[in-house]
C-alpha cells in the first residue's frame, strides 16, 4: 500500500476522469434532456463499468447522465452507482437491460426506493436468474409499502447488503428463502427478530448483524438461532453502543458452536475477556479474524495481530490499522480507531503513508461527521509534520489537501477544527509540492489535463481561504484562525504565479486592503498581508494589477512602521514595482522619485540583519543604478536558512561582494552587505556550501 499514490495515473483512470468532468463535450442531448454519447461504437465492459464507477465517484450519476448507459453501446456487468440521484424511471431505462452481475446502490436518492430497483431489476430475466450480489445500503427514501418487495424475484442472489434502511422481519423471511443466498448484511435495520435465518442454514455462510439496534430476543434465544448455522464462516454481531448485552461473551463461551468460523466480530461489547477470546479461537485454530475494537480486549501476547490472526483494535498499531481497513463505513468505529491512532502518533518516527491513507479513506467516507473530521484532521497533522511528511508521495497529500479544505468548509465556524486543517495544510511539504504535482507526473499525454485540474484545484483551495479572511475581516476579529489562513495564503502564494494569478481574479487584492484597513495596529497581520503582497509583486505580470495609487500610498504609508519586518516587506512590494514595472509606471516621475526617497530613508532606519532574521535575495545590479540592491530585485523572507542556500547557490555572494566593494555604494548599504556576508560565511560554515550553480540557475542570471 502507499505504492499506488507513489506512481502515476493510469492512462485509462486518466481518460476516464477526462471523460467524466467533460461528459458534455462528448454528448448530444435526448428529446428527454439525458445524454447520448454522440462517439459510435460499443465500450468493452470493463471500461464500461469503470466509466459507471468514476461517475459514481465524482458525484455525477443523474438522471440526465444515465443517459449515456441507454441502448446498447455500453455494456455493463458489475455497476457501481453509488450515490446516484435519480429517478426510478431513470434507473429502469438506463440500467435494467444490462446482463448485471452485481449492482451496488449505496446511497442512491431522489425519487427511488428499494422497491423501485428490486422490481426493475425483476422486470429482465436475465438479471432475475444472474444477479449474483446487490449492496442496498443508506438508501435515503423509506416511503414505500414493505409487502410490495419481491426479492423472491432475485433468485440468483448469493449475496446482499442492505443496511441503515427500514428493514423488516418480513423482508427478512423472504430474503431467507432465497434458493442461493451466501451472505448477508442487515447491520442497522429494523429487523426485530433473526429467527427467520433458519430457513437458509444450510446455505449462509457470512452473517453480518453490526447494531441491530431493533433486535427484541433474549441472549439465549440468538445464541440457538446462531447455533444452526453451523456453515457461518464469519459472524458479526459487533455493536457501536457498547449495549449491556453479554452476547458476545455468552458466545464466546460456547464449546460446540460455529466450527467452521475463520472470522468473528465483536467490536463494541461490553464483558469481551483475552481469555474468553483466546479459548474460543484455540478451539477453531483456522480462525483468521477477530475485531476487538473499543470492547476490553486485546492486549494480550496472542492478539497482537502481527501473524497469521488479524486483530482489529486499539492495543498497537497493527491493530488499529485494521481497524479502519474494516470499518471504512462505520462512523463511529472509524473515529474510535482514530483516537488511539492519535495517542500513537507521538511515537511514530517514519513516515506511514499506508496509514495516512487509512486516514484519508475515514474522513472521505464521513465528510459530515464532526468527531471523525476532528479527529483526522489531527491525525494528519501529526502524521505529516516536519520530516514525517518527505515520504509521503504527492498524490496521497494531495488527496489529504482536498479532504481538509472539504472539512473546513463544512464546519465554518468549528473553531479547533479549523486550526488542525490550517495547521496540517501549513505544512511545507504539502504547501511547497503539492500545487506542483504536475512535475511528479511524467505522463505527456495527461498532462495538460493534469494541469488544468491542479490549477483549478489550487483556485479552489484559494477561494475557500479567502473566503475565511473575509468572515474574519467581517467580524472584525483577530484570532489563529484568521493569522493561520494568512500564513497558509502567503506561503501559497510563495514562488506560485498561478496562484497569484488566481488570488488577484478573485478579488484577493482589495480584500487584503479591506484587512489591513481593519486591523491598523495588529503587526502580525500586517506582516502576513504584506508577506503575501510581495509574492504577488514577484510576478511581473502581475505588476499592472498592483498600480493604483491608493494601493501604493498605503504600502508606503507602512514603509514607516515601527515594526521594522513590516518595513522590510512593504520595502520589498515598492522595490518590486519601481525595479520591474518601468512600462506599467503610471505615476509621475515625481512621484515615484518620492517613493524611491520614502523607501531609502526608511531603509536607513533599518537595523543591522542577521542572517537569521532576514536575508536578501539579489539578481545582478546593473550599472549605474541608482540604489544597488534594491535596482535589484529584492525579496525577504523570515527563514533564513533556505534564502542563505538560495542566495549563495545562484551566485549571491559574488554580488555582495561587488556591492561591498562598489565606489558609489551608499555607506549604509556597504554595511548591510558586510553584514549579510558576515552571515553568508556563518551559514557555510554551519550547513557547508550548497552545490555550485546548476546550468538553470545560470540562466536565471543571466
Ligand atoms: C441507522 O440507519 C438509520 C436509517 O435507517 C440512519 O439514519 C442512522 O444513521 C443509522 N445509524 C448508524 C449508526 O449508521
Ligand atoms: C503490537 O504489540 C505487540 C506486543 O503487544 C508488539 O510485539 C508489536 O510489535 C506491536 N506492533 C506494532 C506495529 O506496534
Ligand atoms: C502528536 O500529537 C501529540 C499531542 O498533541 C503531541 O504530543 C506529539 O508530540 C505529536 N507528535 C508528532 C510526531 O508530532
Ligand atoms: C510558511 O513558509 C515559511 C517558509 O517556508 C515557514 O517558515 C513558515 O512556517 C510557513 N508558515 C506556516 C504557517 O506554516
Amino acid at each position: 500500500m502507499g505504492h499506488e499514490e507513489a506512481s502515476p495515473y493510469s492512462l485509462l483512470d486518466i481518460c476516464l476522469s477526462f471523460l467524466t468532468t467533460h461528459l458534455e463535450k462528448f454528448c448530444s442531448a435526448r428529446q428527454d434532456g439525458t445524454l447520448c454519447l454522440q462517439e459510435p461504437g460499443v465500450f468493452p465492459q470493463e471500461v464500461a463499468d469503470r466509466l459507471l464507477q468514476t461517475m459514481a465517484v465524482h458525484g455525477l450519476l443523474n438522471d440526465g447522465t444515465v443517459g449515456i448507459f441507454r441502448g446498447n453501446q455500453m455494456r455493463l456487468k458489475r455497476a457501481c452507482i453509488r450515490k446516484a440521484k435519480i429517478s426510478a424511471v431513470a434507473f429502469r431505462k438506463a440500467f435494467c437491460h444490462h446482463k448485471l452481475v452485481e449492482l451496488d446502490a449505496t446511497g442512491v436518492n431522489a425519487d427511488i426506493t428499494i422497491t423501485d430497483i428490486i422490481s426493475g431489476l425483476g422486470s429482465n430475466k436475465w438479471i432475475q436468474q444472474n444477479l449474483q450480489c446487490l449492496v442496498l445500503n443508506s438508501l435515503t427514501l423509506s416511503l414505500e409499502d414493505p409487502y410490495e418487495r419481491c426479492f423472491r424475484q432475485l433468485s440468483g442472489l448469493r449475496a446482499l447488503s442492505i443496511t441503515n434502511v427500514l428493514f423488516y422481519n418480513e423482508d427478512l423471511a423472504e430474503v431467507a428463502s432465497l434458493p442461493r443466498l451466501e451472505s448477508l448484511d442487515i447491520s442497522n435495520t429494523s429487523v426485530t427478530d433473526i429467527t427467520a435465518l433458519l430457513a437458509c442454514k444450510e446455505r449462509l455462510k457470512s452473517l453480518t448483524m453490526h447494531h441491530l439496534k431493533c433486535l427484541k430476543m433474549t441472549t439465549t434465544q440468538i445464541l440457538d438461532v446462531v447455533r444452526e448455522l453451523r456453515l457461518l464462516s464469519h459472524l458479526d454481531i459487533s455493536d457501536d453502543k457498547q449495549f449491556t448485552s453479554d452476547i458476545a461473551l455468552r458466545l464466546l463461551e460456547q464449546q460446540d458452536i460455529l466450527p467452521n468460523l475463520v472470522s468473528l466480530d465483536v467490536s463494541g461489547r461490553k464483558h469481551v475477556t483475552d481469555k474468553a477470546v483466546e479459548a474460543f479461537i484455540q478451539q477453531r485454530p483456522s480462525m483468521q479474524f477477530v475485531g476487538l475494537l473499543a470492547t476490553d480486549a486485546g492486549y494480550s501476547e496472542f492478539l497482537t495481530g502481527e501473524g497469521h490472526l488479524k486483530v482489529s483494535g486499539e492495543a498497537n498499531e497493527t491493530q488499529i490499522a485494521e481497524a479502519l481497513k474494516r470499518y471504512s463505513e462505520r462512523a463511529f468505529f472509524v473515529r474510535e480507531a482514530l483516537f488511539h491512532l492519535f495517542s500513537l502518533t507521538h511515537v511514530m518516527e517514519k513516515t506511514k503513508p499506508e496509514i495516512l491513507k487509512l486516514v484519508v479513506t475515514g474522513m472521505r467516507n464521513h465528510p459530515m461527521n464532526l468527531p471523525v473530521q476532528l479527529a483526522a484532521s489531527a491525525c494528519v497533522f501529526n502524521l505529516t509534520k516536519q520530516d514525517l511528511a518527505a515520504g509521503m508521495p504527492v498524490r496521497l497529500l494531495a488527496d489529504v489537501t482536498h479532504l481538509l479544505l472539504k472539512a473546513m468548509e463544512h464546519f465554518p465556524n468549528h473553531q479547533q477544527l479549523q486550526k488542525n486543517c490550517l495547521l496540517s495544510l501549513c505544512s511545507d511539504r504539502i504547501l511547497q509540492d503539492v500545487p506542483f504535482n504536475r512535475q511528479v507526473i511524467g505522463l505527456t499525454l495527461a498532462q495538460a489535463d493534469l494541469e488544468f485540474t491542479v490549477q483549478s484545484q489550487g483556485g479552489l483551495e484559494l477561494m475557500q481561504l479567502l473566503q475565511i479572511v473575509k468572515q474574519k475581516t467581517n467580524q472584525n476579529s483577530v484570532d489563529t484562525t484568521l493569522k493561520f489562513t494568512l500564513s497558509a495564503l502567503w506561503n501559497l502564494t510563495d514562488e506560485s504565479p498561478t496562484t497569484c494569478r488566481h488570488f488577484i481574479e478573485n478579488q484577493g487584492l482589495e480584500l487584503f486592503m479591506r484587512v489591513l484597513e481593519s486591523f491598523p495596529t495588529e503587526s502580525s497581520i500586517q506582516q502576513k498581508v504584506l508577506g503575501l503582497l510581495n509574492n504577488i509583486a514577484e510576478v511581473q505580470e502581475l505588476h499592472s494589477e498592483l498600480m493604483w495609487k491608493d494601493f501604493i500610498d498605503h504600502i508606503s504609508s507602512l514603509l514607516h512602521s515601527v515594526e521594522v519586518e513590516v518595513s522590510y516587506f512593504a520595502a520589498g512590494i515598492i522595490a518590486h514595482l519601481i525595479s520591474r514595472g518601468e512600462q506599467a509606471w503610471t505615476l509621475s516621475r515625481s512621484q515615484r522619485n518620492s517613493l524611491l526617497d520614502d523607501l531609502h530613508s526608511a531603509i536607513l532606519k533599518w537595523p543591522t540583519p542577521e542572517c537569521e532574521m532576514v536575508a536578501y535575495r539579489c539578481a545582478p545590479p546593473r550599472p549605474a543604478a541608482p540604489l544597488p540592491p534594491l535596482r535589484a530585485s529584492l525579496s525577504w523572507s523570515l527563514s533564513a536558512s533556505r534564502y542563505c542556500s538560495m542566495l549563495i547557490e545562484e551566485g549571491g555572494l559574488q554580488h555582495l561582494y561587488n556591492i561591498k566593494e562598489h565606489q558609489q555604494t551608499d555607506p549604509h548599504v556597504q554595511q548591510i552587505a558586510v553584514a549579510i556576508l558576515d552571515s553568508l560565511e556563518k551559514h557555510i560554515v554551519r550547513h557547508g556550501r550548497p552545490p555550485p550553480c546548476t546550468k538553470h540557475a545560470q540562466a536565471r542570471l543571466n
